[in-house]
């Protein structure tokens, strides 16, 4: 990856300084600035990480002009035609597509481990009922570290692989729980008989009272939703999920940070928050309005689902998901779908506005999620977590490449600080 060109840095009165550049195999070079500091004593002011690379990586890479997403170099396109879930998580553990036989076992260790401690499942009755179930994950997901602790060498390869499989596997059940909870409604225990997601409708819509069966066509759109979600880079709660990890803390612990930075609104809650702006607007003819207030600076008012940090042509996981929702609304016969027809026109004159335009805003994969998981009977308040057990797959994968990383050292940034100059602290009764 090093390079022979190199960055010359010239501050006035100073000698230049030389830094390496990076380049990947795919992506922006990068000025190798790990020994400014050392060299100058000064370091690089980027909030928000807008020109920063916090680490490498070989899991996913996006194309933001392109619009192209690739998992281990597979375009998002061809994993949500031709794999299911579960291959998409044995290809980001392990970096490769399983084969039959691979495929087989790792669908079978991850059934195995399905169920949760019966204590665990009591440990939801301390939450309030009407608790956002965000907020019973960021606790039950931590509390897994108190019950599943056995494994916990980190160095230990084989380690980190019950732990990964163990939370792939036992994510369905607690969002389930948590949904079921909320409801008031008896938890349904795993069916090993069914698939991943399968298994997850199961027990988010069955009841103890009659039988249910998951309809093949509502599945395999989940399951997609899934795949669309899995991983996506160095975004704010997979970096997270690094540096909480950085510090040798459990993965558990970890995932549970990622999940309550996946809960803002700019981040996976804007699913959840682009359905109650539709349900705001109410009506196409209500459009241009909100339009309008979108694009006023003084209205602290956005679009949700629309822009994105990287993607500044379309984002591939968008059109995917807007197939999605075509087909889930055709199988439920509610093609003429009130929100739908909304947020279609809504996309369609947006594209079209200047502002939108110019500023490359696009929607994004939380824009039709919201409508889809709606037609599948998810509630509002459960959506992120959707996003969240979809994601865990990523966020293990890039905690298992950080920890494993040769150059890996605890996160630690440094800051500018405009804060008060030193100063002294006088008696209180001078104060
Ligand atoms: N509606 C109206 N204006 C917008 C929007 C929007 N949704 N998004 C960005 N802008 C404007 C923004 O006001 C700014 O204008 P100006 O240059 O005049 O100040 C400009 O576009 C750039 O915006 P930014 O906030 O600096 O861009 P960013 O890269 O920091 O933020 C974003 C990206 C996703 C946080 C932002 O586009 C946004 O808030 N979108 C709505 C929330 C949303 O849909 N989030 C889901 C992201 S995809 C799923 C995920 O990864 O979690």
């Amino acid at each position: 990856m090093a390079s022979e060109r190199k960055a010359t840095l010239i501050i006035e009165g100073r000698e230049p300084v030389d830094f390496d550049i990076l380049s990947p195999v795919h992506g922006n070079d990068c000025i190798d600035i790990r020994t400014l500091a050392a060299k100058t004593g000064l370091f690089t002011y980027d909030s928000g990480f807008m020109s920063t690379a916090s680490c490498q990586s070989k899991i996913t890479f996006i194309d933001g002009d392109k619009g192209e997403l690739l998992y281990r170099g597979y375009p998002i396109e061809q994993l949500a035609e031709k794999c299911n879930f579960l291959e998409v998580a044995y290809l980001l553990k392990t970096g490769e597509l399983p084969n039959p036989k691979q495929k087989v076992e790792f669908e079978t260790i991850i059934k195995k481990h399905t169920m949760i401690h019966e204590q665990m499942a009591r440990f939801y009755q301390g939450f309030r009922r009407d608790a956002h179930p965000m907020a019973v994950m960021v606790g039950v997901v931590g509390a897994l570290s108190a019950f599943y602790h056995e494994a916990e060498d980190f160095s230990d390869a084989e380690h980190r692989s019950i732990s990964f499989n163990r939370i792939i596997a036992k994510l369905p059940t607690i969002v389930a729980f948590a949904y079921k909870y909320s409801m008031g409604e008896p938890f349904m225990y795993p069916r090993n008989d069914l698939d991943y997601t399968a298994n997850f409708m199961y027990m988010m819509f069955g009841t103890p009272c009659e039988k249910y069966e998951p309809n093949p066509v509502l599945v395999h759109a989940l399951d997609t939703i899934f795949t669309l979600h899995a991983d996506h880079e160095q975004n704010a709660s997979t970096s997270t999920v690094r540096l909480a990890g950085s510090s040798g803390a459990n993965p558990y612990a970890c995932i549970s940070a990622g999940i309550g930075c996946l809960w803002g609104p700019a981040h996976g809650g804007a699913n959840e928050a682009c359905l109650k702006m539709l349900e705001q607007i109410g009506d196409v003819s209500r459009v241009p309005e909100f339009i309008k207030r979108a694009k006023d600076k003084n209205d602290p008012f956005r679009l949700m689902g629309f822009g994105h940090r990287v993607y500044k042509n379309f984002d591939p996981r968008a059109k995917l998901m807007q197939k999605v929702c075509s087909n889930v609304l055709e199988e439920l016969g509610l093609e003429n779908d009130r929100l739908f027809k909304l947020a279609k026109e809504l996309e369609r004159i947006a594209l079209e506005d200047e502002y939108f335009v110019e500023k490359k805003l696009y929607p994004n994969v939380d824009y039709y999620s919201g409508i889809v998981q709606k037609a599948l009977g998810i509630p509002t308040t459960m959506f992120t977590c959707i996003f969240a057990l979809a994601r865990t797959v990523g966020w293990m994968a890039q905690w298992e490449e950080m920890i494993t990383d040769s150059e890996y050292k605890i996160g630690r940034p440094r800051q500018l600080y405009v804060g008060t100059p030193r100063r002294d602290v006088r008696a209180l009764a001078e104060r």
